[in-house]
């Protein structure tokens, strides 16, 4: 199992180019379930999780390539993915591939929305709480599937096809939005989605989908209109950058101190966490060519965080900034409401020398003036690379285990951090 090693205390200078969400991107792959022509997917990130997907996608029939990178490219290069379900040749989702990854469990509107019955395996992924699928079946059967639960398998059928509907979620669900949002555009009629995710991830799926035709109105806030086609295209697609790398990289910035161009970054997709990044003592400012970090000599203050549905601060950036808070100057309050159980990092956090109490579904941080290098382990995707940024920031050496976590989801992490001068290396390995 590789291991990363870090050696801390080295501002971060220079440019991190920022890649395409994982989380458009895995959506935006399985959405080419829905039709039998190519979906080109570009600035798609080379992250483990979009290399499961496409064994999972293969499974069900479809064919796929990925373009080379090209001479002059940068190593970081994203790549172009072409992807082909022109027959879907297996409804079924096996519980070893998507036990592997949770989202994978998405392929079951667009299998049965297409194909009139799926059978997909109820999903493993993050240990983050217990992540139930009830809402994600809600929608179907509001669309008319009959579902039925059995070894461990959701079974959904519609023999005659989908059927639009009114959907009114009881909580925000961005897995709940997409299944809605590629279950309704091939259910025959109108479907209204109420209190729907409004995270930036929807409105670029929604916005493929309307390239290949579906009549989607409203993604991205909370109310969402869709009028049923009876079949979609292919279609063109660049993916949009990653919100969460870029407050991640943003974070660790304002941990070590130094001045950093985050290439391609959208402020606009994540205002809340730059305000907060702000807040606590980075100078952040915005020019065409992305968001540029900096912190030079100021101390970093406690800022009290809660995480909410976008456009609030976003859950999967809580734990990089509970890890910025453990070296601020006194104590911040960080709830978590999204997740339970999210704060597995907190233990490891502690092994640099963090001092953080856990109140139910708050963290209160005592920050400190130096951590110190130690052997940690990553526990789940956004908490392994809490880890890194404290360690950036710590005195001596620091090990990461596990870090398989962090290559689900962070493309080429160490040269990127290794580009802008830390002292990062990536040890590969058994143990
Ligand atoms: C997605 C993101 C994840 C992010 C999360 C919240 C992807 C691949 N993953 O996860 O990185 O942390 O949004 O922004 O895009 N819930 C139910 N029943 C359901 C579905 C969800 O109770 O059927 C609950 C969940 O347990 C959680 C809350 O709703 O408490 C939000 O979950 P959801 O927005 O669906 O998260 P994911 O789509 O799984």
């Amino acid at each position: 199992m590789d291991r990363i090693r870090i050696v801390g205390g080295r501002k971060l200078e220079g440019n991190i180019q920022i890649s395409g969400a994982k989380n458009a991107a895995l959506p935006l792959m399985i959405a080419a379930l829905l039709t039998e022509e190519t979906l080109t997917l570009e600035n798609t990130p080379s992250v483990a999780d979009v290399g499961m997907l496409l064994r999972i996608l293969s499974h069900h029939g479809v064919d796929y390539s990925v373009d080379g990178r090209r001479p002059g490219d940068q190593p970081h290069a994203a790549r172009t993915l072409h992807l082909s379900a022109r027959r879907i040749v297996d409804i079924t989702a096996p519980y070893d591939l998507v036990s592997k990854m949770r989202a994978s469990f998405w392929v079951i509107a667009p299998l049965l929305a297409r194909m009139g019955e799926a059978r997909v395996s109820l999903p493993g992924g993050c240990a983050i709480g217990t992540r139930p699928v009830d809402l994600l079946l809600m929608v179907l059967e509001k669309l008319g599937a009959t579902i039925e639960i059995e070894a461990g398998y959701v079974h959904a059928r519609a023999a005659k096809g989908l059927v639009g509907a009114e959907i009114d979620f009881p909580k925000v669900t961005v897995s709940g939005t997409h299944t809605a949002l590629m279950a309704a555009s091939l259910a025959k009629g109108h479907t209204l989605i109420k209190n729907a995710a409004c995270e930036p991830e929807i409105a670029d799926v929604a916005a493929c989908l309307v390239k290949m035709g579906a009549k989607i109105k409203g993604a991205g806030q909370s109310v969402i209109e869709i009028e049923g086609v009876a079949s979609l295209s292919g279609a063109h697609h660049t993916v949009l950058p990653d919100r969460i790398e870029t407050g991640t990289y943003a974070m660790a910035v304002a941990m070590t101190g130094g001045d950093v161009l985050l290439e391609g970054a959208e402020p606009d997709l994540l205002r809340n966490a730059l305000d907060v990044i702000g807040m606590a003592g980075a100078e952040i400012s915005t020019n065409n060519l992305g968001i540029r970090v900096r912190r030079n000599g100021a101390s970093l203050s406690p800022v009290d965080v809660t995480t909410a549905p976008f456009p609030g601060f976003p859950t999967d950036l809580q734990a990089q900034f509970m890890a910025l808070m453990t070296k601020a100057n006194g104590r911040s309050r960080i709830t978590e409401t999204i997740f339970e159980n999210r704060f597995m990092h907190v233990q490891e956090l502690a092994r640099l020398g963090a001092h953080i109490r856990l109140d139910g579904d708050i963290a209160i941080v005592d920050g400190v003036a130096e951590l110190q290098g130690a052997p940690v382990m990553a526990t789940d995707l956004r908490a392994s690379v809490s880890l890194v940024i404290a360690a950036l920031a710590a005195r001596g050496e620091s090990i990461v285990n596990r870090v398989y976590h962090l290559d689900r989801g962070f493309e080429h992490l160490e040269k990127k951090l290794g580009g802008c001068g830390a002292v990062i290396e990536r040890i590969s390995g058994s143990n």
